[in-house]
């Protein structure tokens, strides 16, 4: 892939968008989701599904984490009439792709005419209230990582050279997301994301110090690709599945596949709530 940030990097972006376009014709969806580890389930149930397989678009790179398919799903949510695009499969930057490279994704989509994000993620529990298999509507994140996909040459056409991160995640929407978890029984909590660079997960000490700083949830994901939409205008919402939830002075192991495992068993309420936010986003709220 040509970098993003270089002078062609308009270019490869328009690339990839023109080849969606012509994949799915007249179906323009106006919400994206990125999907986190062992929440690809999602893009599973879509229906009347035109895929993408990275490998086939140009200069696309490839994801390489376990539990990630690597592709785009254009489809429609059983009984919701408006196409989604789904990410199955993102690019962390522990893999070794850059900021940039980890946004892409999210300026593809705003070149297909995507107006809202749901990111979502698997997330170690800080927060001594939240249970393995929870979800958490992320209010506000800390970037722990520190790279950010804005560095380098401002696209004046997308967005601003410094943009605002008072408010990245869409109160609106988080509320939206209360609201269809109440209506589906089941607890949404709403909370801080630190960002981490990983791929090690965090020692004891650095579980407590994220705590202390404010975190609710920490993860090795979802900043660089909000950084990227906020900059580009579009109206955010990310969500956390808790995969592990020890206390700090007791932290146990943490393995992927315990990772991936949760993720996946809390994929219906990731789906109840991203239904809610295609219907609001469309016009169209639940019946
Ligand atoms: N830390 C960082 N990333 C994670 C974790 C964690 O505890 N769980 C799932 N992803």
């Amino acid at each position: 892939m040509s970098d993003p940030a270089s002078a062609d990097g308009s270019a490869a972006i328009d690339a990839v968008a023109d080849r969606i376009r012509a994949a799915i014709g007249d179906r323009r969806p106006r919400v994206g989701v990125v999907l986190g580890s062992g929440l690809g389930g999602l893009a599973d149930r879509l229906e009347n599904v035109v895929a993408l397989p990275y490998a086939d678009l140009p200069g696309f790179p490839r994801s390489t984490a376990a539990g990630h398919a690597g592709r785009f799903v254009v489809g429609a949510l059983p009984g919701v009439d408006h196409p989604i695009i789904a990410m199955q499969g993102r690019f962390h930057l522990y893999e070794g792709w850059n900021a940039r490279q980890a946004a892409l994704p999210v300026w593809v989509m705003r070149r297909l005419g995507v107006e809202c994000v749901v990111v979502s993620n698997a997330a170690g529990g800080l927060n001594p209230q939240y249970r393995v298999g929870d979800v958490v509507a992320i209010d506000d994140h800390i970037n722990f990582m520190f790279r950010n996909p804005l560095v380098g040459p401002n696209d004046e056409s997308l967005g601003p050279r410094f943009p605002d991160m008072s408010s990245p995640y869409d109160p609106r929407l988080i509320a939206v997301a209360h609201e269809a978890a109440r209506s589906h029984g089941f607890p949404l909590h709403t909370g801080v994301y630190v960002a981490m660079l990983g791929p090690t997960y965090e020692t004891r000490a650095e579980y407590r110090m994220t705590r202390t700083l404010g975190g609710d949830v920490v993860g090795m994901s979802t900043v660089p690709e909000v950084v990227a939409a906020v900059h580009a205008g579009m109206r955010v919402f990310g969500v956390s599945t808790v995969t592990n939830a020890d206390p700090p002075d007791a932290l146990g192991e943490t393995t992927h596949d315990e990772v991936v495992e949760a993720a996946a068993s809390a994929g219906e309420k990731l789906r109840h709530l991203v239904e809610a936010l295609v219907r609001h986003v469309s016009g169209a709220e639940a019946p």
